[in-house]
């Protein structure tokens, strides 16, 4: 690529050098052609290098980066924009040879991308990249200040420390069960209701209100009135709007406009949340009784003063367990399900394993769950084709100069994991195409982070916190809903894509559920 500049730039010297003698009344074409010629020259100059424009300063890895030049000023952008960015960016990975890392430019912005295990597990688990960059809906919309965007320094030790102990312990995820088993009653009721009077049951909205009244109960307790738990809805519904939303500022000196209205709405949006949250803390505090609760504002609340957050500080890290908590699991409940609605023979196996283990007489309950093997391959089949994240959702930032293998990022660079690539490589995965549970069966494969070929909730000191809780909501109340019911299709299944804050299927799923002969149900 770098000889390709020189090239370029050779030859247009040579194109002025010929125009000037061969012409013998050089007037226009010395003043017209020259200066557009010698604009072209720097455009090149700046522009096509390995990576782009925002990698033109960078130009001691020449000889080692790849990637493409993209287009002038505005990079890749045009391609991250994308609904499918992820298998662009695969495509342009492997297309330059850069699946280890390639370099692109963002508008301004300096970034790379790993599609492979190894530089993954560098990026991922290196402590030079344990920030990530600001979205500006993301700061405004208060998340610098919780777990996901706080700067990996104390404060951020603390929060992570506290959720882990109040949020997301051995102990209280299994505590939780009770409310994961009623909310599966009420997705099923709602579901059984919808069939009756529409002939067919659409899983989305099922799984989005289930999702947040589970995250809503175990974040706030219980108790919560309808009015506030669909404010809360809204709120969560309209922030992934805005921060999904592509941002022209977040990549371009462009911060005094406000193209799309992203940061009025996130002004006000902001301001909404720290208005009902806000007041739900103070009613907690108010009621003085957070002692005995089992939520996590009562955890929050019950910390010994010194290590107690701030009221702001406690809303934007609750605002964030609910915004976290709802979309994840709902999204990947869908693909499940479209997958089970597909492949009628892998549902029947799944079943004859619940029938197996569980027997008739009971519900699936959260005990029941190691002895259900092939219902775990399937989940991780799920998370291997359709991550949520297929950009492990949250970038990397380099907080220093450092190399990755054998090419030095300078510090500021955007970093990406392109998750969706490794696990659609066919010399990591056999078959990578074919949806097969049974590669579960046959090979253990951990999905926790320690294994990169499969890290759907990244790895390193970032790993996802919610990882064992979401696992844990997603493995049951798949449970139920296969062991109770057969879902089969009512037409076929489209399986494209969309990626807005989470990979979702671009076509709701449409299916019929019926009652299994002989199993105890609702
Ligand atoms: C299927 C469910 C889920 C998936 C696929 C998922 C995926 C992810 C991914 C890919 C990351 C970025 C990790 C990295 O940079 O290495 C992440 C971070 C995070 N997730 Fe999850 N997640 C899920 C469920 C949850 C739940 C239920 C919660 C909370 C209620 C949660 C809270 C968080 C938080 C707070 C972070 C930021 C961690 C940090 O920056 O220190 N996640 N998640």
């Amino acid at each position: 690529m770098a000889d390709s500049v020189v090239l370029a730039n050779l030859s247009l010297l040579l194109l002025c050098i010929v125009a000037t003698h061969l012409s013998t009344d050089p007037w226009p074409l010395i003043t017209i052609l020259l200066p557009c010629l010698f604009i072209l020259a720097i455009l090149l100059n700046y522009w096509l290098v390995p990576g782009g424009f925002a990698w033109r300063n960078h130009n001691q890895n020449s000889t080692k980066l790849r990637g493409p030049s993209g287009w002038p000023i505005l990079g890749t952008l045009p391609s991250q924009m994308s609904p499918l960015a992820h298998r662009k960016l695969a495509a342009m990975a492997s297309w330059h040879g850069a699946t280890r890392l390639m370099a692109f430019s963002l508008g301004t912005t300096r970034a790379i991308i790993s599609s492979h295990p190894e530089t993954a597990k560098e990026i991922l688990c290196g402590s030079s990249f344990s920030d990530r960059p600001m979205k500006i809906s993301a700061r405004l919309l208060m998340f610098e200040r919780a777990i996901g965007f706080a700067p990996a320094g104390d404060y951020w030790r603390h929060l992570r420390r506290s959720a882990a102990n109040y949020m997301f312990s051995p102990r209280r995820v299994s505590g939780l069960e009770a409310l994961r088993q009623r909310v599966a009653n009420e997705m099923l009721e709602g579901a059984l209701k919808e069939m009756e009077g529409r002939g067919f049951v659409e899983l989305r909205g099922i799984f989005q209100r289930g999702s947040l009244s589970n995250i809503l109960e175990s974040v706030f307790g219980s108790g919560l009135e309808l009015e506030r738990e669909e404010c809360l809805g809204e709120m969560v519904r309209e922030g992934y709007d805005l921060i999904a939303k592509f941002n022209w500022e977040d990549h371009l000196p462009l911060k005094f406009l406000d193209f799309q209205g992203v940061k009025r709405k996130c002004h006000r949006l902001a301001a909404k949340v720290n208005s009902v949250v806000g007041e739900m803390v103070k009613e907690r505090k108010r009621a003085g009784e957070f002692s005995t609760g089992n939520d996590f504002l009562s955890a929050l609340l019950s910390l010994p003063m010194e290590d107690r957050l701030s009221d702001s500080d406690m809303v934007a890290v609750l605002w964030e367990m609910i915004f976290r908590g709802t979309d994840n699991i709902a999204v990947l409940l869908e693909w499940i399900m479209a997958r089970m609605v597909m492949h009628q023979d892998i549902q029947k196996k799944v079943q004859d394993e619940l029938d197996t283990c569980v027997g008739n007489h009971r519900q699936v309950q959260d005990s029941d769950i190691p002895n259900l093997p092939y219902l775990q391959a399937i989940v991780k089949e799920v998370l291997r084709m359709h991550p949520p994240g297929p950009l492990l959702s949250w970038a990397r930032l380099a907080v220093h100069d450092v190399h990755v293998g054998k090419i030095l990022v300078p510090a500021g660079t955007t970093t990406m994991v392109n998750m969706w690539a490794i696990t659609h490589d066919a010399s990591i995965w056999k078959d990578p195409w074919v949806f097969r549970p049974e590669r579960f069966i046959e090979e253990e494969v951990s999905i926790m982070g320690s294994d990169l070929r499969l890290a759907p909730f990244g790895s390193g000191r970032r790993v996802c916190p919610g990882r064992a809780l979401g696992l844990a909501t997603v493995h049951l109340w798949l449970g139920r809903l296969l062991h109770e019911f057969k879902w089969l299709p009512i037409e076929s299944v489209d399986l494209s894509e969309c990626l807005k804050l989470s990979l979702e299927m671009k076509t709701p799923l449409s299916c019929c559920m019926i009652r299994r002969c002989g199993i105890m149900s609702l």
